[in-house]
């Protein structure tokens, strides 16, 4: 079964008007979490895209962002949401499909120059992906590309990162 048909839709999650993907039934599945890891770790092997660690976004960028920088012999730096991260932080605010919220990484978690893969499960407005990659370039990264499982282009987040510069890539993305 491919990867799309085993995400999950919720009608009206969080929010009425909301589809919520929900991936937990596809990485619930041996199988499933194979197919995700594997699609993209075999992207970023072979495609010659040059970066140095992966950026996960809290919570579920942290499911596939560490178990691929693992396949990939690389380092994880979450981005967390507000008074986890016990070091000195940086933050940047950022707006939601269903409201808003604020992120933060270690000042010191990533060295200027380094190259990032941002990864998160999902794409939608953009804005969670945009505040990490701020986070990023406020502690002087440079974002090599965004990967998600999903894109959800109609809600216009995938247009208005490529719009900024950003390369995306994405396995699978619903209407
Ligand atoms: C979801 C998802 C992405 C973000 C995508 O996270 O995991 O991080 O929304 O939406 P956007 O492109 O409109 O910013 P959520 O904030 O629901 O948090 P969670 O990972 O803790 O469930
Ligand atoms: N995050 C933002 N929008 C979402 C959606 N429609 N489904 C799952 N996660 C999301």
């Amino acid at each position: 079964m491919p990867i799309k048909s085993r995400i999950r839709a919720i009608p009206d999650y969080p929010k009425k008007g909301i589809m919520f993907r929900d991936i937990t039934t596809l990485i619930k599945d041996p199988a499933g979490f194979r197919l995700v890891i594997d699609g993209l770790t075999q992207r970023y092997l072979e495609n010659g895209v040059d970066f140095d660690v992966v950026v996960g976004v809290e919570a579920r960028g942290f499911i596939l962002g560490s178990a691929l920088a693992y396949t990939l012999g690389k380092g994880f730096v979450p981005v967390r949401k507000p008074g986890k991260l016990p070091a000195d932080v940086v933050s940047q605010e950022y707006e939601l499909e269903y409201g808003t919220d604020k992120v933060e990484i270690h000042l010191d978690a990533i060295l200027p120059g380094t190259r990032v893969l941002l990864v998160d499960d999902l794409l939608a407005t953009g804005g969670t992906a945009l505040a990490a990659a701020a986070l990023v370039e406020k502690v002087g990264g440079v974002v090599a590309e965004m990967a998600f499982i999903v894109n959800l282009p109609d809600i216009g987040g995938e247009r208005k990162i490529l719009d900024k510069g950003y390369r995306v890539f994405s396995l699978t993305e619903f209407e």
